[in-house]
């Protein structure tokens, strides 16, 4: 039987779940829902509202890739329309929102996805196996960047909060949002179970609300270290790095491009194969696969996330640097994850002072 799939949120990275739904098999789209125009044009009836598309096109399964502050409503509206969901990441703005979609979900006997489909992939299945509770340490480095364009893209770029709901957009919930929840995940399948301490120092190179350039020590139950260094205003290109030490050795995972090291590999190596989110909830649906990322599994990223983004958070530290690139950042963030030290530990000059939080566990 064909699955009736709609999607809310058609334009941006909306393009790539219309390319991803017209390649299935057995799929049909049966509507799309977008608030502006949508480009390239609807291939399937189009409605402005999310609302009208549930009533009208009675979807089996609804994709949501509008911007995270818009999440939690639909998702809701979604399941009292019975449908399955394909939740993009960050999948809500804080832990009561996320334990009001889990009850929902459970309520409604629905499945909700999130769309860290890196987690899908067979290199993070392979990376997994070198996780037990011997880790000493978890890091997580990236080097992006991004010009004034990405930032102009959309309403909610780089900003804090819209008509007062925080729209997380900053470095480490959004862009490098896989970074993060990969890491936790990492922190997870070694046993060091919730992260419970979050010391984070936030700095930004244009007048944004939010960091493009961020590290954070996570401590786990365990005791486990968690650091993550990431930026926007990169030099060179590191496209995401998980690193796993224990007295095995060090594992290391490029999520973003699925190659992997294990302990005693000389060199990265590309694994190929990866699940697709859609795909998998399909499966589910039919014969109860287990769900790749489940929200469940999603509860410590939005712990985090909340932590980053409560009204009280400092607002990152504006740096000032020639061309929006930071001097030294690739080795610093290197430095960072080798030492698990911030950047005000390291006697970086323009260090700012840490912001701590503990981190509540339900
Ligand atoms: N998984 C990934 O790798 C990945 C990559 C990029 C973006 N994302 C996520 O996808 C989501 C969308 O990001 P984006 O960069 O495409 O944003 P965007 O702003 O470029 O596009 C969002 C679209 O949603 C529409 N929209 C906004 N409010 C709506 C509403 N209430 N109803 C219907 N449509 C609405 C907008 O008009 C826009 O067309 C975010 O949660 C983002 O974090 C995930």
């Amino acid at each position: 039987m064909t699955v009736r799939v709609a999607l809310v949120g058609a334009n941006g990275h909306g393009r790539w779940h219309r390319r991803t739904i017209a390649s299935l098999s057995g799929v049909s789209l049966v509507g799309l829902a977008d608030v502006r125009p949508i480009d390239p044009p609807p291939d399937a009836p189009s409605f402005t509202d999310h609302r009208a598309l549930l009533a009208e096109t009675k979807p089996d399964v609804v994709v949501i890739c509008t911007p995270p502050h818009t999440h939690l409503p639909i998702a809701l509206d979604a399941l009292d329309a019975g449908c399955d969901l394909l939740l993009e990441k960050p999948p809500v703005t804080s832990l009561a929102a996320h334990h009001t979609l889990v009850e929902a979900a459970s309520r409604a006997g629905r499945a909700c996805q999130v769309g860290f489909q890196a987690l899908g992939s067979l290199a993070w299945a392979r990376f997994r196996t070198a996780l037990d509770p011997s880790l000493t340490a978890l890091t997580a480095i990236a080097s992006w960047k991004r010009d004034d364009a990405y930032y102009a893209r959309s309403p909610w770029a780089g900003r804090r909060t819209v008509n007062g709901r925080p729209v997380v957009d900053g470095a480490l919930v959004n862009p490098l949002a896989h970074a993060v929840m990969q890491a936790l995940a990492a922190g997870a399948a070694a046993g060091a179970g919730r992260p419970r301490l979050l010391e984070v120092e936030r700095y930004r190179v244009r007048p944004i609300e939010v960091e493009d350039t961020a590290f954070a020590r996570v401590t786990f139950e365990s005791g486990l270290p968690l650091l993550v260094a990431v930026t926007l205003a990169g030099e060179d290109f590191i496209p995401g790095e998980i690193e796993a030490r224990g007295p095995f050795g060090r594992a290391l995972l490029e999520y973003p491009t699925d190659r992997l090291a294990l302990p005693g590999d000389p060199a990265l190596t590309e694994v190929p194969g990866r699940a697709d989110l859609l795909t998998n909830l399909l499966a589910h649906r039919v014969d109860g696969a287990p769900l790749l990322v489940p929200l469940e599994s999603t509860v410590a990223f939005t712990t985090v996330l909340e932590a980053l983004t409560l009204p009280d958070a400092a607002v990152p530290k504006l740096l000032k640097v020639p061309g929006r690139t930071i001097p030294g950042i690739n080795d610093l963030l290197r430095v960072s994850a080798d030492t698990l030290s911030l950047p005000s530990e390291l006697g970086v000059p323009w260090a700012g002072r840490p912001e701590r939080r503990r981190l509540p566990v339900s």
